[in-house]
């Protein structure tokens, strides 16, 4: 007890702003998790720097934190608008660049998104995803699955998905559950994939919440170029999640969610004759063709 009393009396307490932060950290030295403790000194030491920069009111801090309440109130089970905060603040993009350091010649990877849905239809080569989507111009993409030798890979499965010509998805519509802009192809044994589709359009991310209102506040808009979703996988493979993008659009420069790298960018070819591809493909002008080559990097520890 007395060296209780006595420790008390001699310690000073933390009473400048670096004092706190100082003694915050000096707590946090214990966390007994290795990865944890470097987490949390990191972030509170951010944070605290943060604060002190812009020297924060106490109204801009109660708005930050009503801020982050309505982000919190705005998710459900189809919406996540903390992931879309991470999307337009960047922070995903710059977790997707660490986490997916790729050998020279890999198919970059880029954002997942909130619109994958599970259970997408498997498509036979050339299989339409797109069978309602009258108003599109339809499009097929092709090309080929292969490894970083450029050996095809047979067999490697993708899923694709994509934002009809209204520039929705299918689960932004209310009135229906059913699946539509989906589908899982699978490469022959050459490696080749042929997708069915219409040609992807630019559309805006949901800005009817929070995020909407920091996009408003920061003179930023909520486009995101024209592109496809895929998947890619294989045995003995790295899937990587990616898009391609529509090379003509222009949001390219400019996405709400920082997610365009120059290898994702594919150019659609419009063909308004009947020529040798309208033949091969059955399909009457005008329609698109776009070709793209993934290229997998083996799985963790394989060469
Ligand atoms: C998407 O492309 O589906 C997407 C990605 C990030 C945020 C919103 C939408
Ligand atoms: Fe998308």
């Amino acid at each position: 007890m007395k060296i209780i009393v006595k420790e008390a009396a001699t310690r000073r307490s933390a009473t400048t702003e670096d004092d706190i932060t100082a003694e915050v950290l000096r707590r946090l030295e214990g966390t007994p998790d290795p990865r944890l403790r470097q987490i949390v000194l990191s972030l509170v030491r951010h944070l605290h720097a943060f604060v002190k920069e812009v020297e924060l009111t106490e109204a801009e801090w109660f708005q930050g934190i009503q801020f982050l309440t309505d982000t919190g109130h705005m998710c459900n089970d189809i919406r996540q608008e903390f992931i879309l905060l991470s999307d337009t603040l960047g922070v995903s993009m710059v977790v997707d660049l660490i986490n997916h350091r790729k050998p020279e010649g890999a198919t970059e990877s880029t954002v997942f998104g909130p619109f994958h849905r599970e259970g997408a239809p498997e498509m036979p080569a050339g299989g339409n995803m797109a069978f309602r989507d009258k108003a599109g111009t339809p499009t097929i993409v092709s090309g080929r699955v292969l490894d970083l030798q450029g050996r095809p890979i047979p067999g490697a499965l993708l899923d694709v998905w994509q934002a009809d010509t209204t520039g929705l998805y299918d689960s932004q519509y209310p009135d229906t559950s059913e699946l539509h802009m989906r589908g899982k192809y699978r490469t022959d044994k050459d490696g080749r994939y042929l997708v069915r589709t219409s040609r992807p359009v630019a559309y805006q991310i949901p800005s009817d919440g929070p995020v909407g209102k920091m996009l408003k506040a920061t003179n930023r808009h909520a486009w995101r170029p024209a592109h496809i979703h895929f998947v890619v996988s294989a045995d003995g493979f790295e899937p990587v999640t990616t898009h391609i993008f529509d090379s003509i659009d222009k949001y390219l420069v400019s996405d709400a969610v920082f997610a365009v790298k120059d290898s994702l960018i594919c150019e659609f070819a419009r063909h308004d004759t009947r020529d040798g591809a309208a033949a091969r493909f059955g399909l009457e002008p005008p329609f698109c063709t776009a070709e793209f080559d993934f290229v997998l990097k083996p799985a963790h520890g394989r060469t």
